[in-house]
């Protein structure tokens, strides 16, 4: 703390040097293995003293992904002119300017000569030891780009319209797994062997199982309040679940104990939403089929029918790309829960409540509603321009941190041509409309399609009703959420973030009552 006081603290107080460095045509096995050795998170690649890339262990990964050989150059897989610190930059304006970025290391460079690297860590670390005060102006509205937490779950990189779960494009295991595959690799760290995929698929078909004293009140529940969205019930009978099963708070437990816990709600919240969606219409519960993996078990549950296996590739597809990304609203709410030691099911109940809102999970029946509203594509320029003028949001559009296409939605679009889903051709070409529209009318806002757009369509043609869109995608996301509860409680810090207080100047006198 000794180079603070007195003066703000400055990049070159606290950046590292010598810097590992590369040079571009080096190959790139030779520049990881420095990284490897040396113990560092990315090379600068220098011409001389000047640095004129950075290599970073996420492009070994990329490269590893991608099988490329190990004589690559340096220079096809490092970020050119990557964005630089000067030495004498405040240690917080520095942090604030490049925190949206998502760099982990950062060169330092003065008159154009690399002089030290800094990492973002590092960064983040010294400003968040600064008086609160002085924080609090700091910290954008919404959250956005704050880090709040390291996790090994995944990661969403924005700008570059990628994200994934461990080690894995989640588009590709989308592509290429079935759900209890991507399930496994989100509880337990690794894809799993076949042996480890069939005892996995074994110790969850007792789970999917709604105990008998839970069984016996979804009738009611559903009598009372037949119109409300299924999620609404999910979030009361997952709270009945946790007490009725007795689970304790996650602070007491063991992390086999917990585990056990994530596994069974996870696997009987699809029951529990296709037993209150057919109580609410009168029809009756129809029990998990031991045959049929997740997937088809649910379709299964909700018609009564053995579903087609396109349409359970269909859903199964969806269901994969979201299971996880990153800290979102509902995750985090989990996390934040987990961190009071709270028991999963409360936190599960928690994170069910924040996606339930249209912003975050609420949208994708939304988005299928404005395609009918729209009905045909002669009408879509006049009702798009008219809806943005009026200031309303188009929903399926946007999204906190991409800025490019998002590649679930890329994906969901493929599945919705390939099942010749009602709609696909309006839809695409609202798609299409509706971000040129945007571009005109909000320009650098950087406005997509996001995840829920092609949702509803696909879940539509895949015989999904519309009010089990959200629940589907709780159903999903619900592995997501109790993964991170786990690793949440597996290192846990109380979250207690502040605020800055701006009404009016206290204390000012209490008035009597009157
Ligand atoms: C996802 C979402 C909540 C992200 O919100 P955010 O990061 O807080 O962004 P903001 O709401 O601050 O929007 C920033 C700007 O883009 C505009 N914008 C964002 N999404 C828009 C949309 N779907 N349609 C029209 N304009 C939109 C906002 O009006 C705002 O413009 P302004 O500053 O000129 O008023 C937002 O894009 C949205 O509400 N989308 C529609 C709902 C949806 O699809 N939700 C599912 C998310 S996966």
């Amino acid at each position: 703390m000794a180079a603070a006081e007195g003066r703000a603290r400055t990049v070159a107080d606290i950046m590292s040097r010598p810097v590992v460095t590369a040079t571009a045509d080096e190959s790139v096995a030779a520049a990881g293995a420095r990284m490897r050795d040396m113990r560092v998170g990315s090379v600068v690649v220098v011409d001389g003293d000047k640095p004129v890339g950075i290599f970073t262990e996420r492009d070994v990964v990329r490269l590893a992904a991608a099988a490329a050989p190990a004589e690559d150059r340096v220079e096809q897989w490092m970020t050119p002119n990557p964005d630089s610190v000067a030495p004498d930059a405040d240690v917080i304006s520095a942090f604030t300017s490049l925190s949206e970025h998502g760099y982990r290391h950062i060169p330092v460079v003065d008159g154009g000569v690399l002089v030290g690297i800094v990492s973002m860590r590092d960064l983040m670390r010294i400003a968040q030891i600064q008086p609160a005060e002085h924080l609090a102006h700091e910290v954008p509205r919404g959250l956005e780009g704050v880090v709040v937490a390291e996790t090994t779950i995944g990661d969403v990189r924005g700008l570059e319209g990628f994200y994934h779960y461990r080690q894995y494009d989640a588009i590709e295991l989308a592509e290429m797994r079935p759900l209890e595959d991507v399930w496994y690799l989100l509880h337990h760290g690794d894809l799993p062997t076949r042996e480890q995929r069939d005892a996995f698929s074994e110790e969850l078909r007792p789970l999917r199982e709604v105990p008998d004293r839970v069984a016996s009140v979804l009738p009611a529940l559903a009598q009372a309040a037949p119109d409300a969205p299924p999620l609404d019930l999910l979030r009361t009978t997952a709270s009945l679940l946790g007490a009725a099963e007795g689970f304790q708070p996650s602070l007491d437990l063991l992390d086999i104990e917990l585990r056990a816990q994530a596994l069974r709600v996870c696997a009987v919240v699809p029951t529990l939403l296709c037993a209150i969606y057919r109580l609410q219409h009168r029809l009756p519960v129809i029990e998990p089929n031991p045959e049929l993996g997740h997937v088809a078990n649910y379709l299964y549950m909700m018609h009564g029918d053995v579903p087609e296996p396109e349409h359970v590739r269909g859903v199964e597809q969806y269901m994969i790309a979201t299971i996880d990304h990153g800290f979102n609203a509902s995750t985090f709410t989990a996390r934040v829960i987990t961190s009071t030691g709270a028991d999963l099911a409360a936190a599960v109940v928690g994170a069910i409540g924040a996606l339930s809102g249209p912003l975050h999970g609420g949208a994708p029946s939304r988005a299928l509603d404005m395609l009918d509203e729209i009905g045909t594509i002669d009408k879509a320029d006049g009702w798009l321009r008219d809806t943005v003028a009026r200031g309303d949001k188009l929903m399926g559009f946007g999204h906190r941190v991409y800025k490019t296409d998002d590649p679930r939605n890329v994906m969901l679009r493929s599945v919705a041509e390939r099942l010749d889903a009602p709609k696909v051709d309006v839809a695409k070409h609202v798609e299409q409309r509706a971000v040129e529209i945007l571009a005109e009318l909000k320009p650098d806002r950087k406005l997509y399609a996001n995840v829920e757009f092609y949702a509803g369509v696909v879940m539509n043609a895949c015989g999904v009703p519309r009010g089990m869109f959200t629940p589907t995608f709780a159903a999903s996301r619900a592995i997501g959420w109790t993964a991170h509860i786990l690793e949440q409680a597996a290192d846990n810090r109380l979250i207690r973030p502040s605020a800055t207080y701006v009404g009016p100047p206290p204390p000012q006198p209490v008035p009597p009552v009157e």
